[in-house]
């Protein structure tokens, strides 16, 4: 009998739901590869659990999390316009943040790739590092920082102050995770840090330095951010695992999507201490464009790829959704934000019918 894993759906708000479709219809059509049964449960977060709950994450949804094995996220927000709308304020934080703080979700892997049909279209000129091709991970610790520490106002409101606090127990724990995948990859690892300004960054670099003299089968060189998110654009093919706080790995990640050419085209997985794997596309709401039906669907069918990779660690099956992409994106079937001459965009959910044939091949 094959063994079962709960999967929780938190589709969420914008685009969310859209691509969360998607994705579940490329685990439909992969589950059978799989030594384990799935069971999966929907439950609401952010605007959509407003609307019902009046609030942004409820108790049934916190449950459900605690129970779950593993959590396919959508994501969650709504319009900059509308931020004082109750139903928006003050969503990322209530939510996704609290969600990540209830289950300890530490690490966050973002791979940064790109296939070499797309090469073309990227807005870096990348033939010129060919045969190379960027290809990255960025392990963002998702636990501390400006993000987790005190927040507040202070002199009739005329003052605000975002605490960035790390622990050494927090950092050896994103650096122990990092140095065990960097050891499955080529075994070169960045740190980024601010540490000509920043205490927090001098900890983290003490820290870093030391797990790094216990681990010398690892190239372990430091780098500082701001020259970092300039190397990520001009050189990309000097990394390979890139170690980052909470803050810094925010905006590098979103940096280093310029490589593929849309932030719709990653993944990403967050571990938690208990063991529990979370999969979420970084590319985030996108209220603009949802509803109808133009987003992007590749970064969220990337996390059932990841899913399969991290979670189960059946690589077969996270290799077999990740050619069907080459596969369809090899014949320029593109959504709108992959813009290349004069290519019609094909919608979210009929790229998926595309990928699917290409799955089968
Ligand atoms: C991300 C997002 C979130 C973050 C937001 C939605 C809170 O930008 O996952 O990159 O800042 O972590
Ligand atoms: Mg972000």
């Amino acid at each position: 009998m094959k063994k079962s894993l709960k999967i929780l759906v938190l589709a969420g708000d914008g685009i969310g739901p859209e691509v969360v479709d998607q994705a579940l219809r490329v685990l439909d059509a992969v589950k059978g590869d799989s030594k384990f049964e799935f069971s999966i449960q929907h439950e609401l977060i952010g605007g959509a659990a407003f609307e019902v709950h009046k609030e942004h994450f409820p108790e049934t949804t916190k449950k459900a999390c605690e129970d779950a094995d593993i959590i396919l996220f959508g994501a969650v927000g709504g319009p900059l316009s509308e931020q004082m709308n109750p139903k928006w304020k003050n969503c990322e934080v209530n939510s996704i943040l609290a969600l990540r703080k209830l289950l300890d979700l530490f690490a966050n892997v973002r791979p940064i790739k790109i296939d070499e049909s797309l090469i073309k279209i990227s807005p870096l000129r990348l033939e010129k590092f060919l045969p190379k091709t960027p290809d990255l991970v960025i392990i963002r610790e998702l636990t501390g920082d400006l993000y987790f520490g005190d927040k507040g106002r202070r002199e009739n409101g005329t003052v605000a102050f975002d605490e960035c606090t790390y622990s050494t127990d927090q950092i050896e724990r994103i650096t122990n995770f990092a140095f065990n995948l960097a050891r499955k990859r080529r075994k070169v690892i960045h740190s980024i840090d601010k540490a000509n300004v920043l205490e927090t960054s001098k900890l983290w670099r003490e820290t870093v330095s030391r797990i790094s003299n216990d681990n010398l089968d690892i190239e372990q060189h430091t780098m500082l951010v701001d020259n970092c998110a300039m190397q990520l654009i001009t050189n990309p093919t000097i990394f390979d695992t890139v170690l980052t706080s909470n803050m810094f790995g925010d905006i590098l990640s979103d940096a280093a999507a310029v490589i593929p050419g849309s932030l719709g085209l990653l993944a990403s997985a967050s571990f938690g201490s208990s063991g529990k794997w979370l999969f979420e596309p970084p590319s985030g709401s996108a209220p603009d464009i949802a509803g109808k039906d133009i987003a992007n669907p590749i970064g969220m069918i990337r996390c059932i790829a990841m899913m399969f990779e991290m979670a189960t660690e059946e690589i077969m099956i996270h290799d077999k959704i990740e050619q069907a992409i080459s596969r369809t994106l090899d014949k320029h079937i593109y959504t709108a934000d992959l813009q290349f001459e004069n290519h019609n965009p094909v919608a979210c959910s009929k790229f998926t019918d595309l990928f699917l044939e290409n799955l089968h091949l």
